[in-house]
């Protein structure tokens, strides 16, 4: 039955959850679950797996824009109709894999991948420059401090070289996140580029009363800049409303996911920091966070040109310095910070020495550092 919006709860269906996933494996993946012996990547974007049966199922992944029409998704269905039986998954990174369950079947795939220009871009895997994980941005989030699209596909352009071979000492991970609520893997990413604002929210005393609990704003700041205070409305009356002392903010936009009438966006003051160092594997070492290397970077859309070459001449610095099977951060680590700021040439600021709550173990309570010639 259609929709009665005069009956809204006659027919309603709820609590199904998702499909099981099984009906949606292609056959040689269903008939292989839980027994596959090795893999290898033949090529960069495609896979091997071998079964113990002596079942193979080859892998191609291509890079995907994440945000995407019906239209490209249902190109994508036509891909795995002609190729793959109709079947075709998403990885964690937001690339799609086709899989095929012989070797014959992967050029015609790959030539026809290509045929489509550079909608569909093989790679991604071993140690190349994957999907960058991505966030809202200007298309559809109230809090962002940039954008995210924009900025990924200035990135992967400069760095498209990279999605398609594997020339880098391991995986390189990009993130992005448009505000530091960091919706994604910004705080555990390689390479991360995160929007941040640099001015104290403004306070619409018209429309704050009524339109925020103002207890939750007061208690959404984690530095307490923000106290509850009367202030004048334009009609003149007093209202119940915060003042936000400026001195204290550190600009993150809590009070306003909390309460609309506390906006902070700003065209100058808002743009992009860098962080650097991040990895949630347990390989070798311990995941870890990234850490601000670079404060902030103008908004410069659309292409985002200070941003870019940020990102590219630390993605270069690292590949020409680390030893095979070193992240970004494994790298900073065994060199030391400040030698990580030498090499790149990121002039080092006092924005990078942390002075929040537990700050006191981030600096060095050592003798023990390196003279380095980039500090004048
Ligand atoms: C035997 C168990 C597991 C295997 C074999 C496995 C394998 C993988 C593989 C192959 C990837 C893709 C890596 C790439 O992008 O190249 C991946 C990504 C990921 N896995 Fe697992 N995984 C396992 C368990 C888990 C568990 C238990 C969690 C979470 C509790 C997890 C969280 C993740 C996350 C967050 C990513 C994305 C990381 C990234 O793309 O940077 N995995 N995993
Ligand atoms: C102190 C706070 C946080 C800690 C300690 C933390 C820690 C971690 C760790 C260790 C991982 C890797 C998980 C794995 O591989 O199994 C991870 C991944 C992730 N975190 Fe956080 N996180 C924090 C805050 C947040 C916040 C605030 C968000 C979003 C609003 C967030 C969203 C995510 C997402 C989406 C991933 C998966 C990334 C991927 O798929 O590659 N985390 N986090
Ligand atoms: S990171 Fe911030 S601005 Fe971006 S989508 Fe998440 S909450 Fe919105
Ligand atoms: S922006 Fe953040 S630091 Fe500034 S007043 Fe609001 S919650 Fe506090």
């Amino acid at each position: 039955m259609g929709y009665d919006p005069a009956n809204p709860m006659a027919d309603r269906i709820t609590d199904i959850g998702p499909p099981h996933y099984e009906q949606f494996f292609p056959p040689v993946v269903k008939n292989n679950y839980g027994k596959w012996l090795y893999h290898e990547i033949l090529q960069p974007g495609v896979l091997m797996h071998k079964a113990e049966n002596g079942d193979e199922c080859y892998t191609v992944r291509i890079g995907a824009a994440r945000l995407i029409s019906i239209e490209l998704i249902r190109e994508m269905c036509d891909v795995a109709d002609i190729h793959c039986d109709g079947y075709l998954r998403w990885t964690t990174r937001n690339n799609v894999e086709f899989m095929v369950d012989s070797k014959a079947k992967v050029q015609p795939l790959l030539d026809d991948l290509k045929s489509r220009g550079n909608r569909m871009p093989v790679g991604g895997t071993g140690a190349s420059v994957s999907n960058c994980v991505h966030t809202q941005g200007w298309v559809h989030c109230h809090t962002p401090a940039t954008d995210a699209s924009g900025v990924v596909k200035a990135v992967m352009d400069e760095l498209f070289d990279y999605f398609t071979s594997h020339k880098l000492p391991a995986q390189v991970r990009l993130a992005l996140a448009c505000c530091l609520n960091m919706c994604g893997a910004v705080h555990a990413s390689d390479i991360a580029i995160l929007g941040v604002h640099r001015k104290p929210p403004m306070i619409d005393h018209d429309a704050i009363t009524g339109l925020c609990e103002l207890p939750l704003a007061i208690s959404a700041c984690p530095l307490g800049a923000v106290k509850p205070a009367t202030a004048k409305n334009s009609a003149g009356e007093d209202v119940k409303s915060v003042k936000v002392n400026a001195e204290r903010c550190m600009f993150c936009g809590n009070c306003y996911t909390m309460c609309p009438a506390m906006p902070l966006a700003d065209p100058d003051g808002d743009g992009i920091a860098i962080l650097v160092g991040g990895k949630v594997s347990n390989s070798r070492t311990m995941p870890s966070f990234s850490k601000l290397v670079i404060p902030f970077l103008p908004n410069t859309p659309p292409r985002w040109p200070e941003t870019v070459a940020a990102v590219k001449n630390i993605l270069e610095t690292y590949a020409n310095d680390a030893r095979k099977y070193e992240r970004v951060g494994e790298w900073a680590a065994r060199i030391g910070w400040e030698k990580f700021f030498e090499k790149t040439g990121i002039p080092f600021t006092i924005k990078s020495i942390d002075d929040y709550r537990l700050a006191y173990d981030t600096w060095r309570t050592t003798t023990q550092f390196k003279f380095t010639s980039h500090i004048k």
